[in-house]
Parts: structure tokens; C-alpha cells; sequence
């Protein structure tokens, strides 16, 4: 995939970035780890630095240091947890991040209508739109390579009529980000996609899908959102079959919020090839290194007498320095530096993981690697 600031390798994943910054390490070193598209999200950096600040500095890639391709999205606060566990066990305890803003208080001050998004600005409290045309010119300020449409997101147990109502409005909505967007001019360099909602309802996707493809022509990505917020497994991958099945071959598929190791190998293999997900980097900053056999908690005590590295083979700065899991073990509690050490290792196991799948199918080995993969990843742990 060829952007405005170069190639992106699909399929691929994309660490989050959510304000100007992925949390714990420098542009420079993310793009040294082999990161060519990332994340950030329209509402904190219209937040803070804001669209003017953002134009003064000639774009969201200028203000940061970002050399490289960007996704910006307007994430609803549905979407938002405190940094608790996630994945593994006695995990949640000290190492939480520092400054920033709940946006989970804000959940209950956001109402959605027909016009647009209205919540409580976190700073004064005021009531503020965002249009979907609000949407567009804010990652218009911000200049992404990828924007993504304003979406109306139920959670994926929602049922009943409001999830009708939030994939319909989704299709109305994006008929005004296509219209904003293309009489901007903008679209000749940043590309908006569309994001198929419907919930868990194969009836109400494959309309959302119909409406989406039919605007083909103006849409040159599209996601897959409203899954991911605790549906069971296997509903997950019928939802995900059923959009890849019907999405043109000719565009990026992206699935939104997926970063579980087994979740990419499932979600490649029915058709994805863009994926991002905050998991990766925080559970980073709860001490969990990913490896191929699995997560490992290194605030475990078995862990502080393993002189060894995350992984043997892993190319990344921290396990290709010899950093032990040991020193690791003893540093997550105190020091920051560690949770940068195992975010940069995250980082480049979601990126070898990506690579691994993308060889296995070029190779034509897939099921035997994914095979391979399932019985490595949830086998005895390393
Ligand atoms: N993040 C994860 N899922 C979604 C979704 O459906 N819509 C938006 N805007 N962001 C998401
Ligand atoms: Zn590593």
C-alpha cells in the first residue's frame, strides 16, 4: 500500500499512538523498529494541540517528528477502559501512566443525533458538536495519510433497534465526509475510509456493506468496527468472514481494535490486512512480553534469576542488547525504562508476527504455519 509518506507491507499492524506520541518512545525510535503506519486519534489531538496549532505547524506529521504514514480516528469513548489487565494474570498493579485525561467519565456526557456527536469538553465542561464535516476538517488539519469517516458505534452487545439506527446514520454519515472531503480537495492526498458497522446482525452488515461498496468509487479503504467489545470468539469471525467476503478485493480491509497474536493469524487468514490495537503497548507497561510461545509476565518472581533475554531470535534493541528478564523483572516496578524496553519488543513482535504471516501465505505454507503457530502460542509457556 502506497501512501503519502511511503510503503506500507500489508497485511500489518498498527501500534496506537493516541495523543502526539506513542506512549514511552521517540518517533525516531519506532520508525528505527520498522513501523511505517501508525495510529493517532482525531479527538485528543484536536483536543490538545488543536487544529490551529496543528495547521501553524504544518500537520499532525511535522508537530510530532513523524516521518512516516498515519491513521487518525475519531475512537468513541465506548471504546475506552483505565488501564487495567487485559491479558495474563496479576498484572494490574503499579505501573500506570502518567498525566493525560480520563475520557471514561466522559462516556455519559456524549449524546449522539442525527447531526452529530455531542460531548462535554473535558476542559470547561461546555457541550461541543462534532459533525461528521467537523470530523474530516479536523484530520484535515491534522493531515494523515489515512482518515477515517465519523461512525455511529454501539457496543457489540448492544441488541435491538439502536443498532439498526447506528449503521444507518454510519452510511449517512459517511455521505457527508465524502462530500466535505471531496469539495476540500483534500482527497487527492489523504484517503478516507469507511467504517461498516451492523453489530452482531449478519442482516444489517450486509446492508451496511451494500450502502458502503456502492460508494466504491469515493472510498479507497475499509474497516470493519463495533466488534472486538467482548462478543464471543467465534461470532467475531463469522462478522469479519461475512465483510471480507463481500468488501472488493482492490481495497484495504482493516479490522478495528484487534491485536490478540491469535486474533491477527484468524483475522489474515479471512481476508484482513490492516489491524491496531492498543494491547501490545500497554500490556508493555504492565511488564507482559508477547513472544511466539505465548505472553510473559515478567513481574512473575520466576522470572529473577532468568538471565536470558524476552526471546533468543528477536532482533528488537532490547533482546538484541542481551537485556535480561531477570533485570526487566526487578525494573517494571521502579523505573519506566523498562516498560520502554518491552514496549519496543512488543512492537516489533506484532511486526515479525505480521511478517511471518505475510511470508506463509506468499509462500503458500499458511495452514501449516498457522497450525505451527496455535500449538507454539498456547503450548507450555517459555
Ligand atoms: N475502534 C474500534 N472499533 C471502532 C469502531 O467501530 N469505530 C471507531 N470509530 N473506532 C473504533
Ligand atoms: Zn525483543
Amino acid at each position: 500500500m502506497v501512501l503519502g509518506h511511503g510503503t506500507t507491507v500489508l497485511p500489518t499492524f498498527m501500534p496506537v499512538a493516541t495523543q502526539a506520541a506513542l506512549k514511552g518512545l521517540t518517533p525516531q525510535q519506532v520508525e528505527q523498529l520498522g513501523v511505517s503506519l501508525m495510529l493517532n486519534n482525531t479527538y485528543h489531538l484536536n483536543l490538545r494541540p488543536g487544529t490551529e496549532v496543528l495547521r501553524q505547524a504544518g500537520g499532525a506529521h511535522a508537530f510530532q517528528g513523524w516521518r512516516r504514514n498515519l491513521l487518525t480516528v475519531y475512537v468513541p469513548s465506548i471504546f475506552y477502559q483505565p488501564d487495567t489487565a487485559i491479558y495474563g494474570d496479576d498484572i494490574n498493579l503499579p505501573v500506570q501512566d502518567s498525566g493525560g485525561f480520563q475520557l471514561v467519565s466522559l462516556s455519559s456526557f456524549t449524546e449522539i443525533t442525527e447531526e452529530g456527536a455531542l460531548f462535554a469538553s473535558p476542559f470547561t465542561g461546555e457541550p461541543t458538536m462534532l459533525t461528521p464535516e467537523e470530523s474530516i476538517n479536523i484530520q484535515h488539519a491534522i493531515g494523515a495519510d489515512i482518515i477515517m469517516q465519523l461512525d455511529d458505534v454501539v457496543s457489540s452487545l448492544t441488541t435491538g433497534p439502536r443498532v439498526e439506527e447506528a449503521m444507518e446514520r454510519s452510511v449517512r454519515w459517511l455521505d457527508r465526509c465524502i462530500a466535505f472531503h471531496k469539495a476540500s480537495g483534500n482527497d487527492k492526498t489523504q484517503n478516507l475510509f469507511a467504517i461498516i458497522q451492523g453489530g452482531l446482525d449478519e442482516g444489517l452488515r450486509k446492508r451496511c456493506l451494500e450502502e458502503m461498496i456502492k460508494r466504491k468509487d469515493d472510498i479507497p479503504g475499509y474497516a470493519i468496527g463495533g466488534l472486538s467489545g467482548g462478543e464471543e470468539k467465534d461470532i467475531f469471525w463469522r462478522i469479519v468472514h461475512l465483510c471480507t467476503d463481500y468488501l472488493p478485493e482492490d481495497r484495504p480491509r482493516y479490522s478495528m481494535g484487534v491485536g490478540f497474536a491469535e486474533d491477527l493469524v484468524v483475522c489474515v487468514a479471512l481476508g484482513i490486512d490492516m489491524a491496531d490495537c492498543v494491547f501490545p503497548t500497554r500490556t508493555a507497561r504492565f511488564g507482559v512480553a508477547l513472544t511466539f510461545k505465548g505472553p510473559l509476565n515478567l513481574r512473575l518472581s520466576h522470572h529473577s534469576s532468568d538471565f536470558g533475554p524476552i526471546d533468543e531470535e528477536c532482533p528488537c534493541p532490547t533482546c538484541s542488547s542481551g537485556t535480561s528478564r531477570s533485570l526487566l523483572h526487578v525494573l517494571i516496578t521502579h523505573e519506566t525504562v523498562a516498560a520502554h524496553a518491552i514496549t519496543q519488543h512488543n512492537v516489533v513482535f506484532q511486526a515479525r508476527l505480521m511478517g511471518r504471516i505475510r511470508d506463509a501465505i506468499l509462500e503458500d505454507r499458511f495452514p501449516a504455519f498457522a497450525k505451527a503457530f496455535f500449538k507454539d502460542y498456547f503450548g507450555s509457556s517459555g
